[in-house]
């Protein structure tokens, strides 16, 4: 299936990996999610809360196109050879994926405190960053 795909985007005129374009989802949404969080704790501005939150449905979205070309790219480019790297990326994707779900079931964005809930935001935030650097290792070394 994977050579199929790539032969496919190669007759098209498309030569590039297909993971990195995906990334940004799940990474700015993370990213996106904490700063709106955290923001909403200033006077007047609980209501962006709701907006951290919905950062958290997109990313949460954005995950499963991200692992399918992460996973394709491992197969074109790394010949599929497991590695500490590629191992660490499956773990904090789950994780990553987990949290994401952890805070749309128990979290209520009409009523942000600074407790559990936002500790998970942060926790997320954290996951994106050491996915974003496993892969920056990955690819430049
Ligand atoms: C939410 C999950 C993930 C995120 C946010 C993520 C993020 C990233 C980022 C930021 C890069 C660097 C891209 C660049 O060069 O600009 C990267 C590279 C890479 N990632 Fe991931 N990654 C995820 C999951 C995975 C998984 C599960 C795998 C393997 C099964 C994987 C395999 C790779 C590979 C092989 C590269 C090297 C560049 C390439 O050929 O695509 N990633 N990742």
């Amino acid at each position: 299936m994977t050579a199929t795909i790539f032969e496919f985007l190669s007759k098209i005129g498309f030569t590039h990996p297909l993971h990195p374009g995906f990334t940004h989802i799940p990474m700015g949404m993370a990213i996106g999610a904490v700063i709106f969080r955290l923001v909403s704790f200033l006077p007047k501005l609980k209501f962006l809360a709701k907006t951290g939150y919905h950062c958290v449905v997109l990313g949460l979205l954005g995950i499963a196109p991200t692992v399918f070309t992460g996973y394709l790219d491992w197969q074109h480019t790394y010949d599929g050879v497991w590695q500490f790297l590629i191992i660490l990326k499956m773990v904090l994707a789950a994780i990553l994926t987990i949290g994401f779900i952890a805070i749309l079931i128990i979290d209520d964005p009409g009523n942000p405190k600074l407790d559990k809930k936002t500790a998970l935001y942060i926790l997320i935030v954290l996951l994106a960053i050491g996915l974003g650097f496993s892969g920056g290792e990955l690819q430049y070394g």
